[in-house]
């Protein structure tokens, strides 16, 4: 069992990183390993050139770290994302490297019913409409959103400020606890016979026909 962490801040080892590593203190504890995929910051956009949708599906044609990003996808049973927020959203190069990833990512069927979440940190507000951006990847690709005891949101200019935040250290915590959870139950469905649903493919009409 294991869960992927992306940090979308620049600063490797600051105030997302610090909530991310609360939760990440939590899933070691209950036996599930982690993984981090860090500072996607110079992550140039999408320019809806359609490789990644071309017969081979070989992934994005940039081949940067959104590629590299398609392992660690493929065998981790869930996913962090962690953003600071800049003007009340994610972070601008998070936003491009999610864009790129979930649309060029060729197993994205694999996707369906993995558990996923988002956290964010500010230094003051904005950190329920940079959830919303972040969770709306997971929910258009079947994942299973977990949720916490409260907001997903950490408050802090530096590491220091964020570890004083005791209610969002908390609200952290109990997120680990509810992934943890998750994914061992999902693990032992598996194992007792009960199959991932099967999904109905094939249509594709746009909203105009
Ligand atoms: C471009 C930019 C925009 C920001 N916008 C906001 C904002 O809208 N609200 C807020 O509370 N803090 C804002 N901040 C502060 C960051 O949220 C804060 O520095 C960051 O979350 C720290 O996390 P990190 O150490 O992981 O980078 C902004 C910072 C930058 C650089």
């Amino acid at each position: 069992m294991k869960v992927l962490f992306i940090n979308g801040s620049p600063r490797k080892n600051g105030c997302t990183y610090t909530a991310l590593h609360e939760i990440e203190k939590i899933l070691n504890e209950e036996g599930i390993e982690t993984e981090y995929v860090n500072g996607p910051s110079n992550v140039s956009p999408c320019m809806v050139c359609e490789y990644c949708h071309g017969k081979e599906r070989k992934g994005c044609v940039k081949n940067d770290i959104v590629n590299e990003t398609y392992a660690k996808l493929d065998e981790c049973d869930g996913i962090v994302v962690g953003t600071p927020v800049y003007y009340a959203g994610p972070s601008g190069s998070l936003k491009c490297f999610l864009d790129r990833l979930f649309y060029s990512y060729p197993n994205k069927s694999t996707l369906n019913l993995k558990a996923a979440a988002s956290i964010s940190n500010s230094r003051r507000g904005g950190n329920i409409t940079s959830n919303d951006v972040v969770t709306r990847f997971f929910s258009i690709s079947g994942m299973t959103v977990i949720t916490s005891t409260y907001w997903n949101d950490v408050h802090g200019e530096e590491p220091e400020d964020v570890l004083k935040d005791e209610e969002a250290m908390q609200t952290m915590r109990n997120l680990g606890r509810n992934m943890a959870y998750y994914i061992k139950a999902r693990k032992f469905a598996k194992e007792n016979g009960i199959e991932d649903p099967a999904i109905e493919k094939g249509k594709y009409t746009n909203f105009i026909r």
